[in-house]
């Protein structure tokens, strides 16, 4: 007997306008996400490589700005995701590229809260500095957020289109 865990009772499918609503939603939110890293990227790597100290500080104090925006799209396209596992016949835990996205999203979410976060703020502070003087600091790191985020996204977004690997718990007949 096979399991459908998560799976949207019939009684909680959305209705069709709702259903496309949503997913409005979630495509703005997807795509805004991805608009936010390659800003990020666009941004440490000028600060990074620029032989100009004052192009460098600029873009190094301006990274804090990109936090909120790009939690606030990571929230929106989780939430509307959820909502549309368990309004539609796709569930939460059904199908695997689902589950997939639902893990990307949330480990990408944590790793913004906790590491990208202090990361920024280091950056700014060490932005500030190099404001009034020459000043070093060890920011290497700074180059894998938006490399493994806007990476992620797109492996998500892939995922979304195509809809691989079946049902969680499926055969691999049915897998494949
Ligand atoms: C990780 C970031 C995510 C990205 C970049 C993303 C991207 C997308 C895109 C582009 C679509 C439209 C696909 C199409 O209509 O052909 C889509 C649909 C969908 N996404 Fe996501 N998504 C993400 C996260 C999530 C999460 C966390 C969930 C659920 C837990 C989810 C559930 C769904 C579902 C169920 C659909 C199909 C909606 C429908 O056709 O009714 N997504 N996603």
């Amino acid at each position: 007997m096979r399991t459908t865990v998560a799976a949207a009772p019939a009684g909680w499918r959305m209705r069709p306008r709702t259903r496309k609503g949503v997913l409005v939603v979630h495509i703005v939110a997807a795509g805004a996400w991805i608009g936010l890293d390659v800003m990020l990227g666009v941004l440490v790597f000028t600060a990074m490589f620029t032989g100009d100290r004052a192009t460098a500080s600029l873009g190094y104090q301006a990274l804090p700005l990109l936090l909120w925006p790009i939690i606030a799209a990571a929230v929106v396209c989780l939430a509307s995701g959820v909502v549309l596992g368990l309004g539609t016949h796709h569930g939460l835990l059904r199908y695997w590229w689902v589950a997939v996205k639902l893990a990307l999203n949330l480990l990408l979410t944590a790793l913004v809260v906790l590491l990208l976060r202090p990361g920024l703020y280091e950056a700014a502070e060490y932005g500030r500095r190099l404001a009034v003087g020459p000043a070093t600091a060890d920011l290497g790191d700074l180059v894998f957020p938006p490399i493994v985020s806007s990476t992620a996204l797109v492996v998500a977004t892939v995922l979304s289109v195509y809809k691989p690997w079946g049902q969680v718990g499926g055969s691999a007949a049915e897998r494949a």
